[in-house]
């Protein structure tokens, strides 16, 4: 399997993606789905570990190395009560076979949008459907695009993370520039990691992050197109409706027999 550009990043992910707000929301939908749970795209476990320590079986589904053996580090090390609740497969969400069936399918924080064709964003939807039991749900959250703000952003490199340890040793930041394409709805993000340790040259990791991302017409036609039935749209993770100025596009879809 190919590398991809997580595995250039992973350990920096943790520090540079430490979102934590929809961690209850991910949570809200096991407790009202329940389990077993697919993630595709689970990276170093930031929603999957959560879930397995509220006592939910989870399998998280990932194409990078470096960022399962991340995760793979800190399920070593957690109670065997979590652990057994843990399995960690590596495959390509667009074209995986896992041989079971899942009460709910999720994939978190855009990743959907990874799959940078409409093609491969319609393979992993077909194939969340075929992992799911009768009448489970797939559950997809990604921002909501704004092609006003994302013209705006293509115009600048922006400083878009910083962070400087408590010790003051170790400075990260991380800047970028994104192109846009408006016709195959994909963005290009140069990013730039720099990593400033004292007493230690610099140190620079350069990235292109593709990525597709869908619009909510778009998304409801896809979702049909390959029998879901739509449960719930939401703008955020505090489950407010979605609307033109919603920062997320969430959608839970109910698995229709074909
Ligand atoms: C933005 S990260 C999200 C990680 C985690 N879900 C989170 O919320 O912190 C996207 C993850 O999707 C994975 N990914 C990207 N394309 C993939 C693919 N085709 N199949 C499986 N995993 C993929 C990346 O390796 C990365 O770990």
């Amino acid at each position: 399997m190919e590398d991809n550009v997580f595995d250039i990043i992973a350990d920096l992910y943790d520090i540079t993606s430490p979102l934590k707000e929809d961690i209850s929301f991910w949570l809200n939908m096991a407790e009202e789905y329940g389990d077993p749970i697919l993630e595709l795209g689970c990276g170093t476990g930031r929603i999957l570990i959560p879930l397995a320590e509220k006592g939910y079986n989870v399998v998280g589904l990932d194409i990078s190395k470096s960022m399962l053996n991340i995760l793979k580090s800190k399920v070593d090390n957690l109670p065997n009560r979590v652990r057994e609740k843990i399995e960690i497969v590596r495959g390509d969400f667009r074209e995986f076979k896992i041989d079971r069936e899942f009460s709910i399918v999720f994939s978190a924080y855009s990743t959907l949008y990874s799959a940078t064709t409409q093609e491969e964003q319609l393979s992993t939807i077909r194939n969340a459907y075929k992992h799911l039991k009768e009448h489970g749900v797939l559950i997809t959250a990604q921002f909501n695009p704004d092609i006003k703000r994302i013209a705006e952003n293509a115009k600048f490199m922006t400083l878009d993370f910083s962070y400087q340890d408590p010790n003051g040793e170790l400075i990260i930041t991380r800047t970028s520039q994104t192109q846009y394409y408006p016709i195959e709805q994909t963005l290009k993000s140069i990013q730039v990691y720099d990593l400033k340790e004292q007493r230690k040259p610099l140190e620079r990791y350069n990235i292109e992050l593709n990525l597709r991302y869908i619009y909510p017409s778009e998304m409801r036609l896809m979702l049909a197109h390959c029998y879901f039935e739509i449960v719930d749209e939401f703008g955020d993770y505090n489950l407010s409706p979605l609307k033109d100025k919603s920062p997320n596009m969430i959608f839970v879809a109910r698995k229709r027999q074909s």
